[in-house]
């Protein structure tokens, strides 16, 4: 297992929003977590990716325990990330905002680079390549010198996830890729989070589009109310009576209710 998480729980004061999670994630896997807003969806990723620390709980990924660690040693581990809110420099480049992904990665460093040292002279060009490669696996080569502001909203996303792959993660997790997309763009996104995950990188994505993830995941994790109350194979998920109640309980409560009214 690529990722070997055992009993997380993040308390936000009284607030607990995510409790006693446990879950793996196989190697080459694309893993769905789907969940009403509020589950602890996000909070989920902000503990794996060092945002918080987890109240209790162990976090491994390959060989080490990661819980608590800086969220810059996490990413030099391999596990990089989007945002639900689009964070992109939007006064600046596509190719600048991709290269962004780059730093901590590289040797040289971000001291170099403003001093200008000899060595980095080498390591941007590899930087500006490594970069390039990437905005065409996102299928964005020519938009290399657009502002990021300038771009659709789907344009922007590509370009997230082009930041977040440019360090080649051996993790890549999705919060919310195709938010805001019409079907179209939504499409070319399964495409290519398939695409990501055929070069070797483990996916893991939080969607609310229930019919996207279903079609596209190996295994899906359900979270309610910090909890998680499902996790297996899409089929199995979609007929799973604690999933349906929590997607549509509350809708059926609100029925009843006028039923006995009446
Ligand atoms: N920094 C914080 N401080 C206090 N409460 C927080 C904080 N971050 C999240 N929460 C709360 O934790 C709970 C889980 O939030 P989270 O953002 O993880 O949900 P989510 O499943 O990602 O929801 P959505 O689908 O709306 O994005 C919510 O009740 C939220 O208000
Ligand atoms: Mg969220």
């Amino acid at each position: 297992m690529l990722l070997k998480i055992k009993g997380i729980t993040k308390r936000f004061g009284g607030l607990i929003a995510v409790n006693q999670v446990s879950l793996q994630v196989a190697e080459g896997e694309i893993f769905g977590l789907i969940g009403p807003n509020g589950a602890g969806k996000t909070t989920f990723f902000n503990m794996l990716t060092g945002i918080y620390s987890p109240n209790e709980g162990q976090i491994g990924f390959e060989d080490r325990q990661i819980q608590g660690l800086k969220p810059y040693r996490i990413s030099k581990l391999g596990i990089s990330r989007t945002f639900q809110n689009i964070r992109l420099l939007k006064e600046e480049t596509v190719l600048e905002n991709v290269k962004v992904g780059m730093f901590g990665k590289t040797r040289t460093g971000l001291w170099s680079a403003i001093l200008g040292l000899r060595s980095s002279k080498k390591e941007e060009k590899f930087v500006t390549e490594e970069s390039q490669k990437i905005i065409e696996l996102v299928g964005m080569n020519g938009y290399e010198m657009e502002m990021a502001g300038s771009l659709s909203y789907g344009n922007q996303r590509r370009v997230e996830i082009a930041r977040a792959l440019v360090s080649r993660p051996k993790l890549l997790l999705l919060d919310e890729p195709t938010a805001g997309m019409n079907a179209d763009e939504t499409k070319e996104i399964v495409q290519l989070i398939r695409k990501i995950r055929g070069n070797g990188t483990t996916v893991i994505l939080i969607e609310h589009n229930v019919g996207m993830v279903v079609g596209l995941c190996d295994r899906i994790a359900v979270f309610d109310h910090g909890e998680k109350i499902a996790d297996d194979k899409p089929e199995e998920i979609i007929s799973n009576p604690a999933v349906i109640e929590a997607y549509i309980g509350k809708e059926d409560d609100k029925k009843e209710t006028e039923y006995a009214a009446n």
